[in-house]
């Protein structure tokens, strides 16, 4: 049974609609990345394991442990665990020696560009792909400066960038290149897994995203290098007992975040399935709707399901994707709008006044919907009915939300 059962059939009439004065579609709220969780059984064993060995963190076999999972899953050489992704790309790029300016895509969550503005490098913010909300190759080449040293690229909802692009033109820039693959763990770009991928990727196991350690994330790469000065950084810098190489953070995973992640791995097929067939059934139920488009999903490829994401076209649908939120919220439904309204227009960044088209059209049009274990099929029906319902009556609903606030 749903968490958050519907409290009566679905809606049918605008006056059904709580803002009008119905009564909520849904008793308790519901969450976009609510989190995923395993076998709570084999995550408490775990969990008696660390008590008992008394080994809470520093690199412990569990760490130890998560870290080669990962390996073996995306087939890249090395995976350091990090306490969070943040951390993760602050450390891979100070280990990658980056500078002056990085070009890093707007629409993304800020914790990109705040990782290179906490080093006192200058994010330059790229325009994205209308299809793929990635960074557009095209535009990168636009600004490109004498400081230019990198590119962070962000493979987004759980789709990648035109990465064969983007290596080319690091390649023939001598940048460096780094993805931000917070959402593309257990994915794939062309048959082959996300991780191994420009100098380094960094991955998120936050508790929101499908594949959660509470707090957590990872950096891969296939540098040993690389790696080898991340490890280093993730823990002060220390290379024995009272030896110090360099200047580092604490960065380290927790044996209780590994267990959780090694828990979780188990069951990462089962958490894509059921993510998959929420996708699957969002598609079927918001088809055809004028205005209404769902973000495409490449079957070629790995994915992992875990953002539905819709697009809305006010010119079509007349209810604005505000309206709708606003609509969705009062029926408890959670839905979020995503990276509004682009990094490059929230503090701190925004005394640029740069303009960035296409990230300002898809962040006044993305919808975000709950899916993930927590969801059931006949949620998804109930919030696919309410959104119908709005698109189809946008003309009535509009005009009445228009009226009230007036
Ligand atoms: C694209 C992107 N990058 C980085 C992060 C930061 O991840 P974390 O919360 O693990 O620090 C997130 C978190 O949601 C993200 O969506």
């Amino acid at each position: 049974m749903s968490q958050a059962e519907p409290v009566h059939s679905p809606k049918h009439r605008v006056g059904d609609l709580r803002i009008f004065g119905g009564s909520p579609a849904f008793i308790e709220k519901l969450h976009v990345g609510r989190p995923n969780v395993g076998n709570s059984q084999r995550f408490l064993e775990r969990v008696n394991d660390i008590l008992e060995r008394k080994w809470l963190t520093n690199n412990g076999p569990y760490v130890d442990e998560f870290e080669r999972r990962v390996v073996q899953l995306t087939g890249v050489q090395h995976c350091i665990a990090i306490c969070n992704a943040t951390i993760a790309l602050e450390i891979a790029i100070r280990a990658l020696g980056l500078k002056g300016e990085v070009i890093v895509p707007s629409f993304t969550f800020v914790a990109t560009p705040h990782a290179l503005q906490w080093q006192e490098i200058t994010p330059v913010f790229c325009d994205i792909d209308s299809q793929t909300h990635t960074i557009d190759p095209n535009e990168i080449e636009k600004l490109l400066t004498p400081r230019t040293r990198g590119i962070i690229a962000v493979n987004l909802w759980s789709y990648s960038c035109d990465i064969a692009k983007l290596e080319e033109i690091a390649a023939r820039r001598s940048l460096k290149l780094l993805f931000d693959s917070a959402h593309a763990f257990g994915c794939s770009y062309q048959g082959r897994m996300i991780g191994g991928f420009g100098n380094a990727e960094v991955f998120s196991f936050h508790a929101t995203k499908f594949l959660n350690t509470f707090e957590g994330g990872a950096i891969v790469t296939n540098d040993d290098d690389l790696a080898r000065a991340t490890r280093l950084m993730q823990n002060f810098g220390f290379t024995s007992y009272d030896q110090i190489a360099c200047v580092g953070t604490n960065g380290k995973m927790s044996e209780i975040s590994a267990a959780m992640g090694l828990t979780n791995l188990e069951s990462m097929d089962d958490f894509i399935a059921v993510n998959r067939r929420h996708h699957k059934q969002y598609e079927e139920e918001l088809t055809g709707f004028p205005g209404v488009s769902m973000l495409f999903t490449d079957e070629k490829e790995k994915g992992n399901y875990q953002y539905v994401v819709l697009e809305f076209d006010a010119s079509k649908t007349i209810v604005t994707r505000d309206e709708l939120l606003q609509i969705l919220h009062q029926e408890n439904v959670l839905a979020r709008r995503y990276f509004y309204p682009g990094c490059h227009r929230m503090e701190p960044y925004r005394a640029s006044g740069l303009s960035l088209p296409e990230t300002e059209r898809v962040a006044n049009r993305v919808l975000s919907l709950p899916t993930g274990t927590s969801i059931t099929p006949a949620d998804i029906s109930t919030i696919c009915g309410i959104i119908r319902l709005v698109v189809t009556n946008g003309g009535e609903i509009s005009e009445r939300l228009r009226d009230e606030r007036r």
